[in-house]
């Protein structure tokens, strides 16, 4: 296969991980036979250093027209100052809603070795493997009315949904479980917000299509307690646009860092992929941040973007390969494991093709 993919490194430790992706890329290329090729794009604080707006008509353009995207992260403390429509983040958000990314998959597993590197006892953490299942362009992110009143006194947000956007999305997570383990948590706030009560109606509607899937409601709060006190017993979790933000950090932590968690978003335009962490200014530039978020993600656009399922299992089994040879990034480090930069494991990973 040819394909021509657009890397956006972004901010941070986004370079690094894209580095070490994109490498893993070229030797699945390598071994595989397949013609990739690259191009790199400015987004985020990256473009407004080059004097551009966050997100450059001309990244915009390459965005549609390359066959998959991948994307480090977005976001300097330098633009902390501006207001939302002004920082870097303001890219993602257009981003996503300009290629009409609706669905944002955000698989979270233990991987065999890190079972004490969380939080968790290694036997509440056993057997944890789910997927939050974000809807991506709707919600508080891009409600309108928004914003602070000229007197600085107030502010406001607007949280809406149709039911054509929550179907969309619920009818993605079905079809996910019907591939898994057939289980759906639907997340909401159904006691106590209107957009939540239509949000368990729809997803219900759908659910007639699905008589094979166990669907049941959580209310997010207890969704969250629930994540660290048994996550074993999710399977897909589909959640609207900002409580899948939150419990996609919190299934990071769970499963023993964030810097491990990949994620796909999908929907009309080209797919983007990029690890569900953020621009970590505290370990840019330090060979510190684990790639391996960055490096599953590059497998999901193998897998999800381009179709080669093989090509990204491949990279799934060498990320679990350099494990098993008992490299970590600090992150994931524990007593008595000496950590390896981000260089070294990127080297561990591609060496095991
Ligand atoms: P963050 O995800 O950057 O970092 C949170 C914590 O996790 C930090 O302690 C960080 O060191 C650690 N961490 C993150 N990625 C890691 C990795 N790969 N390896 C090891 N440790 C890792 O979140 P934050 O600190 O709240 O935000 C920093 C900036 O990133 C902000 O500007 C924020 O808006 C932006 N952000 C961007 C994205 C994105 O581009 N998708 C996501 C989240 C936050
Ligand atoms: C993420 C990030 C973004 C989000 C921010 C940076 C806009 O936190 O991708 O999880 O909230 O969607
Ligand atoms: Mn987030």
């Amino acid at each position: 296969m040819n394909a021509r993919l657009l890397l956006l490194p972004g901010d941070g430790i986004g370079p690094e991980v894209v580095r070490a992706a994109s490498a893993v890329l070229v030797r699945v290329a390598e071994r595989f036979g397949h013609g990739l090729t690259f191009q790199e794009g400015l987004i985020g604080g990256a473009a407004l250093r080059a004097g551009r707006e966050p997100l450059p008509d001309a990244t915009l353009e390459a965005a549609r027209s390359a066959d998959a995207i991948l994307l480090g992260a977005v976001g300097d403390p330098a633009f902390d100052d501006r207001p939302p429509s002004a920082r870097p983040e303001s890219a993602l958000l257009a981003i996503r809603r300009e290629l009409g990314l609706f669905v944002n998959l955000r698989p979270a597993r233990t991987w065999p070795g890190l079972e004490n590197a969380g939080p968790l006892k290694a036997n509440v953490l056993a057997g944890t493997d789910l997927v939050v299942v974000r809807e991506l362009t709707g919600g508080l992110y891009y409600g309108q009315p928004r914003g602070i009143a000229a007197d600085g006194q107030s502010a406001v947000n607007t949280l809406t949904y149709t039911r054509g956007e929550i179907e969309r999305v619920a009818r993605v997570a079905f079809d996910l479980a019907r591939r898994r383990r057939r289980k759906l948590v639907s997340v909401d706030k159904a006691n106590v917000l209107e957009v939540s009560r239509l949000w368990r109606d729809v997803v219900n509607d759908v659910a007639h299509d699905y008589p094979d899937i166990t669907l049941t409601h959580e209310f997010v709060d207890a969704a969250a307690m629930k994540l660290a006190f048994a996550p074993a017993t999710f399977d897909v979790l589909l959640t609207e646009n900002m409580f899948g933000d939150i419990l996609s950090d919190e299934a990071g932590a769970v499963c023993g860092s964030l810097g491990l968690l990949p994620s796909a978003s999908l929907g009309t335009g080209t797919g983007l992929f990029e690890p569900v962490h953020g621009s970590a200014p505290d370990l840019a530039g330090r060979d510190a941040a684990n790639p391996i978020g960055a490096i599953a993600s590059a497998a999901m656009l193998l897998s999800d973007g381009l179709g080669l399922t093989a090509e990204g299992d491949a990279v799934l089994e060498a990320i679990a390969a350099a494990l098993a040879g008992g490299f970590r990034t600090a992150d994931i480090a524990v007593a008595g494991e000496t950590p390896v930069g981000t260089r070294a494991f990127t080297d561990a990973v591609v060496g095991n093709f």
